[in-house]
Parts: structure tokens; sequence; C-alpha cells
């Protein structure tokens, strides 16, 4: 792009959108022109703090400004798709929470439009632009783990409940972006099982299986009904293992120089035959930052400099698979589905 300053409009403004609102009101290389609700004393809120911005309940006047460069939405999942389509045919950048849309059809349709126009699609998973994520990517992609085995989180707590949305719909796509972006393979079949004890057919509790087309696994345990609080990932590797605790202020990965080998000496007693490994936990010091500060250079870079986007839509698109995927095993008693198939 041959500008140096892009200038962007929020759109929703709710529980999330003000962050996002705040980060690109004060973020270098963007000016926030305009915040976008349906809701008038939200915006009343954020002209209140940032009096430079345009406030509007109608999304058509920011779309059709043809000074604002990209728009960043975080309105309902329900509405990601239409509005989206919308900034995309207006010719704009576009970021979308996460997730992308509440079908793949859809996101497929987003990935396609994005692609013939030329323009940026970046996607909220928030975790991936984590200093303390990347640094596990970094270790694992460096070989630290040895072959990377399999990887499973939880993210559990007693709240946020949701009455649109079910606890794998509301909490698992971070886990899952999470997950394919370690792991960096595709994933063949998501089988789920859940349960609604709150409210007729929405699942508090969900307990779901990712395998991949090389062997891997990983497993997600999401619940907004549980006595801890728990925001954790465990990569098992054949030489090392490492945790990631977002709970924990400072030391929030661990390195474990732990494993297990069979040894295929014959001359071995067959109780010798698994030698298991104790050796070092060590605590690395992980580069500090707001990933969601993190996250929002980021589009701002890849629509100026034209660097590729790390959440693009094709990730947000295999985030969407997966989780339909693992919506529909839930419906069917855990039975596995492909997230190609959606
Ligand atoms: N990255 C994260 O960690 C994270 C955390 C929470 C929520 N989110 C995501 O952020 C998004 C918003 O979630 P939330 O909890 O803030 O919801 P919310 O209901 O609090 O806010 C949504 C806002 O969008 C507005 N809106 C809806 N349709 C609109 C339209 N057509 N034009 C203008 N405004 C419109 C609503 O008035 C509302 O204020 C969701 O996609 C959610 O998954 C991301």
């Amino acid at each position: 792009m041959s500008k140096d300053i892009l200038n962007i409009a929020v759109i929703g403004a709710g529980y999330w959108g003000k962050n996002l609102v705040r980060n690109f009101a004060t973020a270098n290389g963007c000016t926030l022109k305009y915040v976008c609700d349906l809701n008038e004393k939200l915006l009343a809120v954020e002209k209140k703090k940032f009096p430079f911005i345009e406030t509007t309940t109608c999304i058509d006047e920011a779309l059709n400004d043809s000074d604002v460069d990209a728009v960043i939405i975080a309105t309902d999942v329900p509405r990601h798709f239409e509005v989206a389509q919308k900034a995309l045919k207006a010719g704009k950048h576009t970021f979308v929470e996460k997730p992308m849309t509440s079908k793949a059809s859809d996101a497929k349709v987003l990935v396609e439009l994005a692609k013939e126009k030329g323009l940026k699609l970046m996607v909220g998973h928030l975790l991936e632009y984590h200093p303390a994520v990347n640094y596990l990517k970094e270790m694992i992609d460096r070989g630290q783990l040895g072959k990377p085995y399999y990887v499973y989180t939880q993210r559990v707590n007693l709240g946020i409940v949701r009455q649109d949305e079910n606890a794998w719909w509301s909490l698992a796509p971070h886990d899952v972006s999470i997950i394919c972006y370690l792991l960096g393979s595709e994933p063949i079949s998501v089988s789920a099982h859940g349960q609604c004890y709150l409210q007729k057919g929405i699942e508090d509790v969900v307990f779901a299986t990712i395998k991949f087309e090389d062997g891997k696994m990983a497993n997600v345990h999401c619940s907004w009904l549980d006595p801890h609080k728990i925001r954790k990932v465990t990569v098992v590797g054949s030489d090392k293992m490492m945790t990631f605790d977002d709970m924990e202020t400072a030391e929030k990965i661990r390195m474990y120089d732990k494993g297990a080998a069979i040894k295929h000496d014959i001359t071995t007693s067959y109780a010798d035959i698994i030698s298991l490994r104790f050796g070092d936990i060590v605590i690395p010091k992980v580069p500090s930052g707001e990933p969601l500060a993190l996250e929002c250079a980021h589009f701002i870079d890849c629509v100026l400099n034209g660097t590729p986007i790390r959440s693009d839509g094709i990730d947000g698109l295999r985030v969407v698979r997966v989780l339909e995927a693992g919506q529909e095993s839930l419906k069917n008693n855990g039975e596995p589905f492909n997230p190609k198939d959606f």
C-alpha cells in the first residue's frame, strides 16, 4: 500500500470491541476514524474516551467513506459474515474477530472474496500473537521437543455463561487456533462429547479430540461450569515436554526434560526395555507484550507493508471447519467428523 497511515473503522464496541477501539485509537500507523455500534450508549462512552473519532449506528457511513482503508469487526458472531462481506465488497481490508463465521461455507466465501479483490483478511486469533505461544512454536519448529506427539488444552472457569452459543464455540476457537498453529498440520477428524446442564441445547462443558493427518493428536477441554480458572496448553514431544500456563503472571512457560524411550537392544531385560527420563525443568524468560496490541500492530503492518498475515482467512476457515465438525460430533454422540467435509 502506498500510504503511511491507515484509516480505520471499528464495527462493534461491546465487551471485546472496546478493547480493539482502545488499541487502534492509540496504535502507530493508523488513525481510528469511525466507531460504529447499534447501541448509542456505547458510542457515547467511546466518544468521551476518544473525542477525535466519529461515531455512527450505520455501518454504511463508514463503508461508503473512501478515506477508510480497513474495517475491524467485533459484532456478535452471527453478524460476522454479513458485515465482513459488506466490508470486503466495499473494498476495505478486513479484520474479523474469532470465530471468523458461524459456518465454514460462509468463511470460504470471505476467503474467495478477499482473494478476488486483492484485500487483506485477518481473523482475531489472539493467542497466535501471545509471546509465550510464539515461544512454544519456535521451540517446536527448532526441534527442541523432538517429534511433537500430542497437545492438550484446558480453558475452564465459572462463567461467562453465554446464551447464544455453547462453550465449544465460545471458548474453543482460541485452543483450536493455538493447536493448528503449533502443530502446523491439517486436522482430519474431530470427536466431541459435551453436556447441557444450565440451558437446554447449550453445552456448558465439552471434551473434544482432534486428530491430524500426520498422526499428531490434540484434546480440548472447555467449560464455563468449573471450580478452577485454568488456561493451559501442554505439548508432549518425543524428547521434551512443555507447558504454557496463562494464569501464571511471570513463569508462563516450563520446559520439562522428561521422556520415555524404547530400547531396541535384545540383551536388555524385559523390565528395562522402556527407559524413563526425569531431567531438569527449565523456566525460560519469554519476551513480554500485550497480545492484543501485537495483534493490532500485525494487522496494520500487513496492510501497509504487505507482510503475510499469520492468522489469515485460510487459518480462520480451518478453525471454523474444526468447530463445525465438533458441533456435528456433539449432536451425534461423539461420532468423528472430518473438518474438510464442512
Ligand atoms: N479475542 C478474544 O479474546 C475475544 C474475547 C471476547 C470476545 N471476542 C469476540 O468479539 C466479538 C464480540 O464479542 P462481544 O463479547 O464483545 O459481544 P457484545 O455483544 O458485547 O458486542 C457486540 C457489539 O456489536 C454490536 N453490533 C451488532 N451488530 C452490529 C451492526 N450491524 N452494526 C454495528 N454494531 C453492531 C452490538 O450492538 C454490540 O455492542 C465476538 O466475535 C467474540 O467472539 C473475542
